[in-house]
């Protein structure tokens, strides 16, 4: 199995450049399956997930050519097959994006549940409640989804939560529906626009995305295009509270300052000093972090998938800081991770009440999901001494290349595989 070293209490320093941005990535391989003509991708992130969706992508019958790193050409004209295999899912959450898309396409689906990071009961009642609107039976039977329509129609949909999934979805199905569907309750995520604005590059009419009400007239045809997915918003947040939480000195660049408002908020409350430029942002931090009470919301909100790395300084802050996980109740399982490196951290529901110690001591912990296995290694490069990370795949499938990013910082991360044969062969 691999696993991440790190040697850390050294401050990173220098400049990092951003990816494109996963949850954009995953909603936006599955749209293209709307698509009448080839549609090029620029700005993927190179993450397993992506993987996992273009190959999936092949099976279901559209041809992809890979065109360099971060490009692909995707021809789905001949995508004949709706069905997505637990297989073809591989544990993503974002498979279920397939249901939207096929519902779209095909007019039926049948999709593996979503998987994903384990943060107890993730439903989709949401989505379903948007499908059957648009007039789709949904049965949930031998462990699949079935989505099933005469003619998908548009139609006025309320989300009872704001669900960045189930809005995308709805649009997906909604984009050559008949009429008008009217999304409300939507979710605001700067991923939700750039969906939005790559189904209208291929002649969808959407507006409002970005806002709590979406509108979506049906089109008969959508054509191919030739699009670039936005920066990734959690990855350089991610690099951004590594920066303070090593006393560092970092400049984050290819990001949207706009979409990084309520991180950068929140650094400066720490004491760590922010710049923006353009499309960079500068971050640095000497002395101790500050205390400060974190509250996960929906876009505009703080970002439930910021809320481990942020514990994760908090945790040597000057003072108690209390996060309030508002997203996902079972976020806080990385808390026992961070306690074996020494910090004092008391979950009560849906908080957790951070007691800032003098420093995280190195050991070897775990990431029990993606943003947490980020936290990880936060941690490792706080501490002095040698910190392992183990079941590092949750973190290859949102992460590009982030050993190379953070050694280019001046971290010692190193990826080993540390496989010893249970029978040793003569
Ligand atoms: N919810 C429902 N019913 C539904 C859908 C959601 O009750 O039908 C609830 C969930 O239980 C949760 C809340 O609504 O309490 C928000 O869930 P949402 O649907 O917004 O989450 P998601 O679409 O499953 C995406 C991201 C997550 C991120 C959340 C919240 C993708 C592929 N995943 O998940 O990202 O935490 O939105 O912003 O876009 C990550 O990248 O690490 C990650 C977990």
């Amino acid at each position: 199995m691999e696993k991440f070293v790190i040697n850390g209490g050294k401050p990173l320093k220098g400049r990092v450049h951003i990816s494109g941005a996963k949850n954009a990535a995953v909603a936006i391989l599955p749209a293209v399956l709307l698509s009448d003509e080839p549609c090029i991708i620029e700005n993927l992130p190179q993450i397993s997930d992506v993987t996992t969706l273009l190959t999936a992508l092949s099976k279901l019958g559209a041809q992809v050519k890979i065109i360099n790193k971060s490009t692909v050409e995707i021809d789905p004209r001949h995508a004949s097959f709706f069905v997505v295999s637990k297989e073809m899912a591989q544990g993503m959450r974002a498979s279920s994006y397939f249901l939207g898309a096929l519902l779209g396409r095909h007019n039926k689906a049948r999709v593996a549940p979503p998987g994903g990071c384990d943060f107890g009961v993730r439903p989709i009642d949401q989505h379903i409640k948007g499908f059957e609107a648009l007039g789709a039976y949904v049965n949930i039977e031998n462990g699949m989804v079935d989505a099933m329509a005469k003619e998908l129609k548009g139609a006025s949909v309320y989300l009872d939560v704001v669900s960045v999934g189930a809005t995308i979805n709805i649009m997906l199905a909604a984009a050559k529906a008949k009429g008008l569907t009217v999304i409300e309750n939507a979710a605001r995520e700067p991923h939700i626009v750039d969906l939005a604005n790559f189904l209208n590059s291929m002649g969808a009419d959407i507006m409002g995305a970005g806002t709590g009400v979406i509108k979506i007239r049906g089109v008969e045809h959508l054509h191919g295009t030739q699009y670039g997915i936005i920066p990734d918003q959690i990855e350089a947040g991610t690099y951004m509270v590594a920066a303070a939480a090593t006393g560092g000195d970092v400049t984050v660049e290819n990001v949207t300052p706009k979409h990084l408002e309520s991180i950068i908020a929140k650094l400066v409350e720490t004491g760590a000093v922010v710049e923006q430029y353009d499309e960079a942002v500068r971050v640095r931090m000497t002395g101790r972090p500050k205390r400060c009470n974190i509250k996960t919301m929906p876009h505009p909100g703080f970002p439930t998938d910021m809320q481990p790395q942020i514990a994760t300084l908090l945790s040597v802050a000057e003072g108690t800081s209390i996060v309030t996980e508002d997203v996902w109740a079972g976020r806080f399982r990385y808390v026992e991770q961070l306690t074996i490196m020494g910090a004092d951290i008391q979950v009560d529901g849906k908080s957790a009440v951070i007691t800032g110690v003098n420093a995280l001591k190195s050991a070897p912990v775990r990431a029990v999901d993606l943003r947490a296995g980020a936290a990880m290694i936060i941690a490792g490069l706080m501490a002095k001494g040698e910190t392992t990370v183990e079941d590092i795949s949750h973190i290859d499938r949102g992460y590009e290349l982030i050993t190379e990013k953070f050694s280019a910082l001046g971290a010692d991360i190193k990826r080993v595989n540390d496989y010893t044969p249970a029978v040793k062969l003569a």
